[in-house]
């Protein structure tokens, strides 16, 4: 019983790791899902941000390559004071024939106006910075700092997730070389082509996609909740069956116990039985055989003192019949010898094919043409006579 307490404890322990494994799975198949997500948004941040440089790139080139574009004045598109310090920049103002006023816009100018226009439209932020500002307002932060320096060793991007005024942003920088079409405003500064003129860093908010892969996640989430579930119910009613072939092996098992314990009762009794015969059999065997022998010797003292032929025959009839009976007595003595286990076997030349000549002596009237026939065979050279161990009368 209590090792079946034990097996049954055995079968719940079992259940309880199983399912403390499949949480566990559950839980680190959820986290490296929830982890590659947020992973994946970050990627796809910083190819958002490559993307968003390499435009303000072209079309800054574009701008440099006709040495800066005329557009009209207005309120917002004022003439740049910055470019008034550059030498030899004449014509940085001019009219139309019309009389329109038309200013000269750098690319920088051009590239601060677009990203104002981006950061209201999108929200993605940009920087024109440089560690040596024609521009005061164009200096560095702390991390466009670290970057710039780091340009400066060779580095070709720097990217990372920052907080800015309290919200997330992909930031990215990388850097803007001098090239043969900034020299004429930017010569004076005394960079040579190839030359880190500073770095172009766009920040690109984090939330709208967290907001959408923050669907994606609840979406995983869900689906691990469910294959929790499923996983536990299967589990548990796993434990229920098997608890359940547990509970039938146990009553099998009692039923056999009980079983076993009739049939030895029963072993028991049949062998107090057989016992009981056998000491009956030796013992009767043993009492019929004295009285038995007294008849055999009387038979004998008798058949010295009659002379009647007729009386002679009825008395060699007692007695063949009391030798038979006495062989029968010993056969019964012999088999509750062997039923108790107290028979021994002797290996003797004398045992002898007996004749059984007499043997038809006993046998009813006419038994001879109707009734049994008694065949007696033996094989020639056995010795004759009577066996020395049993008395013969
Ligand atoms: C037409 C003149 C002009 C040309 C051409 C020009 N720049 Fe500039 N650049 C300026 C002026 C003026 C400023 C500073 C004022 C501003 O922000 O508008 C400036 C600012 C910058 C800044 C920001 C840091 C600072 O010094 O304030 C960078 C970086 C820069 N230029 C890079 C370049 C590169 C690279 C090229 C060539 C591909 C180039 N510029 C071509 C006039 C020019």
């Amino acid at each position: 019983m209590n090792a079946l307490r034990e097996h049954r404890l055995n079968v719940s322990r079992y259940i309880l790791i199983l399912a403390a494994v499949w949480t566990a799975g559950i839980v680190g198949s959820l986290g490296w899902n929830l982890y590659h997500i947020t992973q994946n948004d970050v990627e796809r941040a910083r190819i958002q941000a490559r993307i968003a440089y390499s435009k303000d790139l072209i079309y800054r080139r574009w701008n440099a390559s006709h040495n800066g574009v005329y557009v009209p004045v207005t309120e917002t598109t004022l003439p740049n004071p910055t470019l008034r310090s550059i030498d030899g920049l004449d014509e940085l103002n001019i009219e139309t024939p019309s009389g329109r006023k038309l200013t000269l816009i750098n690319p920088a100018y051009m590239t601060r106006q677009v990203f104002e226009m981006t950061e209201q439209v999108f929200g993605t932020r940009g920087h024109l910075t440089s560690l040596k500002p024609l521009r005061a307002e164009n200096l560095p932060d702390a991390w466009e700092t670290k970057g710039l320096n780091a340009f400066e060793e060779g580095a070709e991007e720097v990217s990372s997730i920052e907080r800015i005024e309290g919200q997330e942003y992909m930031r990215l920088m990388r850097p803007l070389l001098v090239e043969q079409r900034c020299m004429k405003c930017h010569e004076s500064q005394g960079y040579e082509v190839g030359n880190v003129r500073g770095g172009l860093s766009v920040s690109v908010p984090m939330d709208p996609l967290r907001a959408i892969s923050l669907a994606h996640k609840y979406r995983i989430a869900w689906v691990h909740v469910l294959l929790w579930i499923v996983g536990l119910i299967g589990l548990g009613s796993a434990g229920v069956r098997l608890r359940k072939a547990e509970l039938v092996r146990e009553l099998a098992e009692q039923e056999l116990e009980e079983n076993n314990l009739h049939l030895s009762a029963a072993k028991q009794e049949a062998d107090l039985a057989n016992h009981s015969k056998t000491e009956f059999l030796t013992n009767m065997s043993h009492e019929i055989r004295t009285p038995m022998n007294a008849i055999l010797g009387f038979t004998e003292i008798l058949e010295d003192r009659i002379a009647d032929p007729r009386d002679l025959q009825c008395l060699s009839s007692i007695s063949s019949s009391g030798k038979s009976l006495l062989i029968l007595i010993n056969s019964i003595l012999d088999l509750s010898k062997i039923e108790a286990g107290k028979l021994v076997l002797e290996e003797d030349d004398h045992l002898c094919a007996r004749d059984t000549a007499g043997d038809a002596e006993h046998l009813p009237p006419g038994g001879h043409q109707t009734g049994p026939r008694v065949l007696h065979r033996s094989r020639a050279g056995l010795p004759h006579g009577p066996d020395p161990r049993r008395p013969a009368s």
